[in-house]
């Protein structure tokens, strides 16, 4: 298939068919496992391209190239997690070494986070002369004021997790760029199936591949897809010089998923829309976070930037000393540190994927001892909504 066919096909299909929908040598449909260290060399000076999987292998080359089709964009890297694609992809920032006036090289980034981005920025990468100031997205203006002359990127979750809010990618866009900085967008929880960044403006995606993309809670992977020649070699040479690559078989795991993500996805939005109207009428639940509510407060911008939901659903319940037989009693949705699986999960953001973010910090973005976060899975939801009435109870 030429450039053109493969940018031209629906997202469906460039979802079941990759970069690469059969393995030219065999005819193989499933991209083989390349599962090699080294590459034979044919002679001295002669490579088939292809010398060490660390830099490069095929497996992960189809998933690259196809992670690029689906997110619009012209390159596409794979890591061994999403925090290995975040870390690397901060590495294009140099440290100011401080200079005359002592000032670091600046992000902006969404307070309301994954905390484990919260941990490699603010307690790793503030070590290596990286400040960061922690914003609410949502509101706009707050990302004004933040802006400072040494400010080099704008790092956002759209939605974000566990609160739910979103961000205007295109507005961030244009105010980073007018100011010669660069946008990065986390759209681990929508997926190119329900919206692309880059097409917003963004200059960078990234991924957590261990979620939705890949699907089934069996590997970790994570992306940089991006469309700048300028960044592409420093990138690659972040990549393969630290080593976080994503193996053959996790490639081929996470290859696997994205055939079946925009089923799943429809499943997922089903889903989290049953269980969330659900879960509002429900006595002991306070109040529910869900961005595909006919009411949520930022509606209009979720339907301009994206064409869909996820499964994800987070809610406080009334009395937060309910928590602990909640999370003991549900069976069938699990207790586990993860979202984007097919398998329900439920997490206690507080104590599991938030439990880096300083407290004062955590409450303000509204993560306390009463949120609970829901991502629905793709089982039947009367049997997800009968497990959580038992352990609400
Ligand atoms: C939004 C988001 N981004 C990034 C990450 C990190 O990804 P990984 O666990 O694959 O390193 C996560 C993990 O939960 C996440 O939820």
């Amino acid at each position: 298939m030429t450039d053109m066919e493969m940018a031209s096909m629906n997202i469906e299909t460039a979802c079941v068919h990759g970069a690469q929908s059969f393995e030219p040598v065999t005819g193989a449909i499933s991209v083989p496992i390349y599962q090699t260290a080294p590459f034979r060399h044919p002679e001295l000076g002669e490579s088939t391209g292809f010398d060490y999987s660390r830099s490069e292998n095929p497996t992960r080359r189809a998933l690259e190239q196809t992670i690029a089709l689906i997110e619009h964009g012209k390159y596409g890297l794979a890591f061994a997690s999403g925090m290995g694609a975040i870390s690397s992809l901060i590495k294009i920032f140099p440290p100011f070494d401080g200079g005359e006036r002592g000032k670091k090289t600046h992000f902006i980034v969404s307070e309301d986070l994954y905390g484990g981005t919260y941990r490699l920025f603010g307690v790793y990468y503030a070590q290596y002369g990286y400040e960061f100031s922690w914003v609410d997205t949502s509101e706009f203006s707050r990302i004004e004021a933040a802006m400072r002359p040494e400010t080099v990127a704008l790092f956002i979750e759209t939605p974000s997790n566990p609160m739910m809010k979103v961000t205007d990618i295109q507005k961030c866009a244009e105010l980073i760029h007018r100011k010669g900085g660069r946008l990065i967008v986390d759209n681990t929880f929508l997926t190119p199936y329900f919206q692309n960044p880059l097409d917003l403006g963004a200059d960078f995606v990234v991924h957590s591949g261990s979620k939705y993309l890949a699907g089934h809670n069996d590997t970790l992977s994570g992306f940089i897809v991006h469309s700048s020649r300028e960044d592409a070699d420093p990138l690659l040479k972040a990549q393969r010089s630290e080593g976080a690559a994503l193996s053959p078989f996790d490639s081929w795991l996470t290859l696997r998923g994205i055939k079946t993500l925009p089923a799943r996805m429809e499943r997922h939005q089903t889903n989290g829309k049953i269980v969330a109207e659900w879960l509002r009428t429900h006595p002991a639940v306070e109040k529910v976070f869900y961005t595909g509510f006919d009411d949520h407060s930022q509606r209009d911008l979720s339907q301009k930037q994206a064409r869909g939901h996820n499964g994800m659903v987070s809610f406080y319940v009334k009395d937060a000393c309910t928590i602990p037989s909640i999370l003991k009693n549900v069976k069938l949705v699990l207790f586990a540190e993860s979202l984007g699986g097919v398998e329900s999960l439920i997490t206690y953001p507080l104590v599991q994927t938030h439990d880096a973010i300083p407290e004062e910090m955590r409450l303000s973005a509204g993560v306390n001892e009463k949120l609970l976060r829901l991502s629905v899975g793709i089982e039947n939801p009367d049997d997800i909504i009968a497990d959580l009435g038992n352990a609400l109870r």
